[in-house]
Formats: C-alpha cells, structure tokens, sequence
C-alpha cells in the first residue's frame, strides 16, 4: 500500500466522522445516504436520513410508498427531482430483487450519476471505484500541486490517475471516504488547516506554500446578454403570474409573464407574441414601464417591461393565476420576478 494511503486509513479510524449511514453500510443504507448528500450538506442531511429509515426500513417499503409521501418526507431537502428519481429507482431495486452489485449496474438506477455510483460500489459492496467529486478534486489538485482547472480535461485526468494509483484494494470505501472527510473537515476550500493535516508531509502544494492557491479556478465565461419582455397584467389590483415550466432556468417558479426575444426578432414583436399567447389580453393596451436587469449564472437578461390594465371580468389563462402583492402567502416567486415587481408594486 502506499505510504499516503496508509496514513490516510490510519487518520480515518481515528478521526473519521461518525455518520449514521456509516455504521451499517447495507447498499440501501448507502444508497440513500449518497442521494441525499447529492448538493446537500452532511448536517443538513442527516435528521431527513434518519427520518426516511423510520418510516421506510427497507427499499421495498419506500418503493410501495405513495411518491406524495416519499415527497412530504423530503420537502426542505431540496433538489425536488432526487426524490421522484429515489422513487422510482426504489422500484427498480424492488422489481431486481436486490441492488445492483456493480458500479454498471447501479449507474442504471434512476438518479444515480458516475460519482454516486462509485461511492456506494466502493463503500457498500467494497469494489474498487475511485469516487471523484469537487471536493475531491480539490484536495489532490492540492497533494499533487495540480496547476491545472481541475474540473475537466487533462487536469481532471490526472486527479483521477493520482487517485487511482493510491486506491488501496479492497478497501476503496474508506479511501474514498477519508478524502471526503479531509475535504470537510482539514482541507476547505479556502484556507485550509495543513497544520492539522494528517497528509501535509505528502502534500506537494503544502511543501511549495501553494495550498491557498490551488485549485486554479477557471475565468467564468462572461454571462451572455439576452433580451427579454415582460408584461405586468393587472386587474382591481390583482396582478397575473405564470408559472415557468417543470424543467429549465428558474423550472417551476412564478412571475409576470415573460418571453426571450428571438434572433431577428423586435422587442415590439416579442411583446406582441407574449400577448398573443395569454388568451384574453389581445385587445388591452399596453403602456412601457422601463427595464430591468437580472443575471443569471450564465445569462444576463435585460428585460423590458410593459404594463397592461385588464378588464374587470376575465377569467385566470391555463398555468397562471391571480395574485394580489399584499396577500402574505403566495407562489414561490424567481428573483426575476420580485425585480420585475419591486418597482412596480
Ligand atoms: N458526501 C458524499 N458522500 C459522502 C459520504 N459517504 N460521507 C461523507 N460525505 C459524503
């Protein structure tokens, strides 16, 4: 075994955190721990573990479950599709008769990516799979003073080939485990606490003082400019919202009518096509209420805005509803859209 490795499994007996998914790692226990952990924190994670195994101790339980339960259990957790992916690939196992045994096999559940598969092949059936995620990117860009994004392409490459070289057999699960601990506990992001490092004596950027410096963070591409109308539809005080669809930027959420202009196409035609698609409101007027500008990760939206006055009696158009600003609870809005009412309402 290398000597890295070894002192990496020595500091995981001692100092490995004691998780609840650890101390019976059965493939469901694991399963359902590594989707849970997908873009969620192990502190936030665990009360919702904890009470999906009272409620379903086994992968059939859950799979016979009505998917409201399964998503009742789950509101706070975020990243709502987990849960209909846990769901159904609950099914999957029920329908097999036992997880998969392979990290093939597994990557054929529903929600169950390349890095969730190799956690629970390594961590509940002990195959030798390299788990690779950010964190872990992180802490080799820094043991191995990787001066490359290490995100993709040859920078990722050689993370991966670092990590395989060190793989001890047979025991891939507390490898892969012990990093994630490293990467939570000692080597955060920013200013990481080497002195407290079990593998500071291996960790090159440690030696050469470039451990705050790494990992190389990529330049963002600058967002990309888009033009956008919206329509603020208001009748007796109420104001329309539409709800964007299930899947896409902002999938889900509500706020006033809105339409990306289309290459070639003018404002006043996009604004025309929007009207034209709420039925009802092709007759009202229309009168320009400036512009705002909202950015998304990696879009920048410059957004004009209309307000039309509707008629007293007009029914609610499919997918949208009636909303009065005062009123306390309402739809969950985008951040776009409490811009687009901010000055406005
Ligand atoms: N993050 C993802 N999987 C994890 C695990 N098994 N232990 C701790 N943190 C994790």
């Amino acid at each position: 075994m290398h000597s890295t490795t070894r002192r990496l499994l020595d500091w995981y007996q001692t100092h490995g955190r004691d998780l609840p998914w650890r101390r019976d790692p059965t493939p469901y226990h694991t399963w359902l721990s590594e989707i849970m952990l997908q873009q969620t924190r192990v502190e936030t994670v665990i009360p919702y573990y904890e009470r999906f195994l009272v409620r379903f101790p086994t992968v059939e339980q859950l799979a016979a479950a009505p998917l409201d339960e399964v998503l009742g259990l789950w509101a706070g957790l975020g990243y709502y599709r987990r849960a209909r992916n846990l769901h159904a690939a609950a099914a999957q196992v029920a329908a097999l008769g036992a997880f998969p045994a392979s990290e093939a096999g597994l990557r054929a559940l529903a929600g169950v990516g390349d890095y969730t598969a190799a956690a629970i092949a390594s961590i509940a059936f002990g195959c030798d799979a390299v788990a690779v995620d950010g964190n872990l990117r992180r802490v080799v860009a820094r043991l191995a003073a990787i001066e490359l994004s290490v995100q993709a392409g040859p920078g990722a490459a050689r993370v991966r080939r670092w990590l395989e070289d060190k793989l001890p057999s047979g025991r891939a699960g507390d490898f892969n485990q012990a990093l994630m601990d490293i990467g939570a506990t000692v080597c955060s992001p920013r200013a990481p606490r080497c002195s407290a490092c079990p593998l500071a004596s291996d960790c090159q950027a440690h030696g050469q003082g470039l451990a705050e410096l790494l990992p190389v963070t990529a330049p963002r591409a600058a967002p990309r400019p888009v033009q956008a109308v919206a329509l603020l539809v208001v009748r007796d005080g109420a104001l329309l919202l539409s709800q964007r669809p299930a899947q896409g930027l902002l999938a889900g959420l509500w706020g006033p009518p809105d339409r990306v202009v289309a290459e070639g196409e003018t404002t006043q035609a996009a604004l025309d096509a929007l009207k034209a698609g709420i039925p009802g409101l092709a007759g009202g007027a229309v009168e320009p209420a400036g512009q705002v500008e909202h950015v998304f990760s990696h879009q920048r939206w410059c957004v004009q805005v209309s307000i039309l006055t509707a008629q007293e009696a007009w029914s609610e158009p499919p997918a949208c509803r009636w909303w009065r600003p005062a009123q306390a609870d309402g739809p969950p809005l985008s951040r776009l859209a409490e811009k687009l009412l901010e000055r406005n309402f």
